[in-house]
């Protein structure tokens, strides 16, 4: 028995399960594979059931039905720590992960860290994706890594190396995600666990046979990462500072209202466009004035004496983070074609992310 198994989950993979096994064969890799089916309907788990006879080194888990990436993966990770393996391999059935990649990510893999195959590092790339796959996948990795504050660059990726010192440090029932997410919980758990993330470069090529089951999978994977970002100490904080953020937009809206109807009775003669600018210009000042001091006695609890750098840092961040906000609102709009709604949601929640991390570690040098 070899020290190293690989955990395939397979959903039909017909096409593709014999040439993997084969694949992974001809590298004479010391390692042993688990196939996880969930009762594929085109006979995946059959195909594999004649595998075994000839392979020793091939073993498979056949599930009732389909339960998702992530309870696939469990069911496989206890079947290899009931067998003593030391280092358990995550693997997509469908070629998208290198077979060559295997011994240096198995090597990168030790007690103390989990190895991942990097699409998003100095020598990674992706092959065969078009263009909006890959905006939705990168933005997916950006959103999780951000949100988790997750110490690697690809987070979302599918190839990984677990310890059995972390798997026995965690409660694998106790995983929330039972689908695509379930990889990024674990690299949570990791991290959280003290564990380090080291990352391989990969090459990952987009599957030529079958189909990808991810599609339907985004909604309930972006819910599990709010879940588990709440979950952290840090999330506390963010919320005020989303708060904040919000009742000062709505100050900034009274207030210009307010200023434009005085000026109209008071000044009636005064110019249209400039009472609006006057107007724009006292509400912001106002309303970002109250946005930093807010900050500084609620979210951060701040008792730095330089204020005005403090308050000078807060405006820079806040200037940039409307440019951002701007350039994504056009990015999704206009290039990928979203709804106006929907962009605005996006780039606003993208950008209060960006500027609340900016102004915690920057601004208010929270630890
Ligand atoms: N047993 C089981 N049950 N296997 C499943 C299920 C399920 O419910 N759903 C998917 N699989 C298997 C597939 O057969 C395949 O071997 C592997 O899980 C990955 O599924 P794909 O459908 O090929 O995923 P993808 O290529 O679109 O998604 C890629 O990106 C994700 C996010 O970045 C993969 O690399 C994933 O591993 C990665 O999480
Ligand atoms: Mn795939």
């Amino acid at each position: 028995m070899s020290q190293v198994l690989i955990v395939i989950p397979t959903f039909n993979e017909k096409e593709n399960i014999a040439n993997l096994i084969g694949a992974i064969e001809k590298e004479s890799l010391s390692v042993d594979i688990l196939v996880v089916d969930d009762n594929s309907p085109d006979g995946t788990g059959k195909i594999v059931d004649k595998i075994i006879k000839e392979k020793k080194f091939v073993s498979i888990i056949h599930r009732e039905k389909k339960e998702g990436l992530g309870r696939a993966y469990i069911a496989g990770f206890k079947w290899g720590m009931e067998r003593g393996y030391k280092k358990f391999v995550s693997m997509d059935a469908d070629f998208s992960h290198p077979v060559s990649a295997i011994p240096s990510l198995v090597e990168l893999c030790d007690a103390k860290s989990l190895a991942i195959g990097s699409r998003y590092i100095k020598g990674g790339k992706i092959v065969g994706w078009n263009s909006k796959r890959f905006i939705n996948s990168w933005g997916a990795n950006l959103f999780t890594r951000t949100l988790l504050r997750l110490r690697a660059k690809d987070v979302t990726s599918g190839f990984k190396c677990f310890p059995i010192e972390f798997l026995k440090s965690i409660d694998l029932d106790a995983i929330q995600g039972s689908g695509y997410a379930f990889l990024v919980e674990m690299s949570l758990l990791a991290q959280e666990g003290g564990f380090k993330l080291r990352e391989t470069p990969i090459t990952f090529t987009d599957r030529v046979a079958g189909e990808s089951k991810i599609s339907g999978e985004l909604k309930k994977s972006v819910k599990l990462v709010f879940k588990l970002a709440f979950g952290k100490k840090s999330y506390r904080q963010f919320a005020k500072f989303a708060v904040v953020g919000a009742s000062c937009a709505v100050i900034d809206w009274g207030i210009f209202y307010l200023i434009k109807i005085i000026l109209n009775k008071y000044a009636p003669d005064i110019d249209l466009q400039v009472a609006r600018q006057i107007s724009k210009a006292a509400s912001f000042v106002v309303s970002a004035s109250a946005n930093y001091y807010l900050n500084r006695i609620w979210t951060f609890k701040s008792r730095d004496s330089a204020v005005v750098a403090q308050a000078t840092k807060f405006f820079v961040v806040a200037s940039i983070g409307l440019l951002f906000n701007s350039a994504i609102f056009y990015l999704v709009t206009a290039l990928l074609g979203w709804r106006d709604i929907l962009g605005l949601i996006v780039a606003t929640g993208i950008v209060t992310i960006w500027n609340f991390f900016l102004n915690k570690k920057w601004t208010f040098k929270v630890k």
